[in-house]
């Protein structure tokens, strides 16, 4: 196991961000949170706490705020940072993109310069598959080339190039942006789980909700691609893997200096029809949908190679869509109304 350290973690109450809490508290680690609560509820929190047995130090603000993050940095001995806090609806990115840019690259550049003035040099960076856009080739490596179709997806992908420009001028920097594919499930105790404010925008709790009773269908948006069944393929992975694959990520930051970007993906990809079908199997319930149109932003396929690190750490998923069918209903049950319930 890698020397336990102490972790910012930005974002640390939502969905990620508090499943890899837990996995770090497990392992040892100490585990610092900075969020502004902003899509997320201290309850998820004390969700962590009560799993783990460990305490979480919470500071609740802005990463924008430097004035605030200085002290974070001044106050704890942080060794290392997780950086997940940002918005993540692609929808909404093109209802208010500016929001997007100021938040998701202005947190990056403050939390950077923050860094930088404490002497903190190693950092594990939140991105997405969502930078590759509309694929040519499926599967794709990390080296697929970037062709964003939203802002969302845009302000991941210069934030990687924030990062390239920081790691070439302060050469001592140690960063790895993980490009998670779509991420669902929930903690197999059914205490942790996707908690959105609203209705929510991705497929899991959209469908959870539905088979609960709170929603009435699921739309399915768009059953006229170019994919065997018509619906949109995602490589869906599991939410404790992908906090797991943090883990290790920060076991490797050491490896060499400089930017580097991996996939966190299965390799698997699953239709929406098809993840329909493997949750109603998993709930037992059914769950009615409405085809409805294309989601503008949206693509048909995207799907991981993880070899990548399956190759350099020895590192891959282990949980498959009918686990995160049954982990993500388990929560949903637990939790009709989410953490608070
Ligand atoms: C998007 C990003 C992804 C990011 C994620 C974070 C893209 C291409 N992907 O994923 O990088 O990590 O947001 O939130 O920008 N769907 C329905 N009905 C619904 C909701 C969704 O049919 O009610 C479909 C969508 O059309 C899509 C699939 O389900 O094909 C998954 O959608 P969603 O969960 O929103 O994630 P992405 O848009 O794939």
């Amino acid at each position: 196991m890698a020397h336990p350290t102490t972790v910012l973690v930005t974002g640390g109450a939502g969905f990620i961000g508090s499943h890899t809490a837990v996995e770090l508290l497990e392992n040892g680690h100490d585990v610092v949170v900075v969020d502004d609560f902003s899509n997320s509820t201290p309850a998820a929190l004390e969700r962590v706490q009560k799993l783990t047995g460990r305490r979480v130090t919470l500071v609740e603000g802005d990463v924008r705020d430097r004035a605030l993050l200085g002290e974070v940095f001044a106050g704890h001995r942080i060794h290392q940072v997780v950086h997940f806090a940002a918005k993540k609806a692609v929808g909404e990115s093109m209802q208010i993109p500016l929001e997007y840019w100021d938040l998701n690259v202005g947190a990056t550049v403050a939390l950077l310069q923050v860094m930088r003035d404490a002497g903190v040099t190693d950092l594990v960076f939140s991105s997405s598959c969502s930078i590759y856009g509309d694929a040519q080739r499926l599967p794709l490596d990390e080296d697929a080339p970037a062709a964003p179709t939203n802002p969302y997806a845009r302000s991941k992908w210069v934030c990687e190039q924030v990062l390239a420009d920081a790691c070439a001028r302060h050469p001592e920097l140690r960063v790895l942006a993980l490009r998670y594919f779509n991420p669902i499930g929930a903690h197999p105790s059914g205490l942790l789980g996707e908690d959105p404010l609203g209705v929510p925008n991705n497929v899991m709790p959209y469908l959870t909700q539905v088979a609960v009773g709170r929603l009435e269908r699921l739309p399915v948006y768009g059953t006229d691609y170019p994919t065997p069944d018509g619906s949109c393929v995602r490589d869906y992975v599991h939410v404790v893997d992908v906090a797991d694959g943090h883990r290790v990520a920060l076991g490797h930051l050491a490896d060499t200096p400089g930017l580097r970007v991996r996939n966190l993906g299965t390799g698997v990809g699953t239709s929406v029809l098809e993840l329909v079908n493997a949750f109603e199997q998993a709930s037992g319930r059914r769950v009615p949908v409405a085809p409805t149109d294309r989601r503008s932003g949206d693509v048909p396929a995207l799907v991981a190679d993880p070899s990548l690190v399956a190759r350099e750490w020895g590192w891959r998923t282990r949980r498959d869509v009918a686990a995160m069918c049954a982990d993500a209903w388990r929560f949903q049950q637990l939790n009709p109304f989410g953490h608070a319930s």
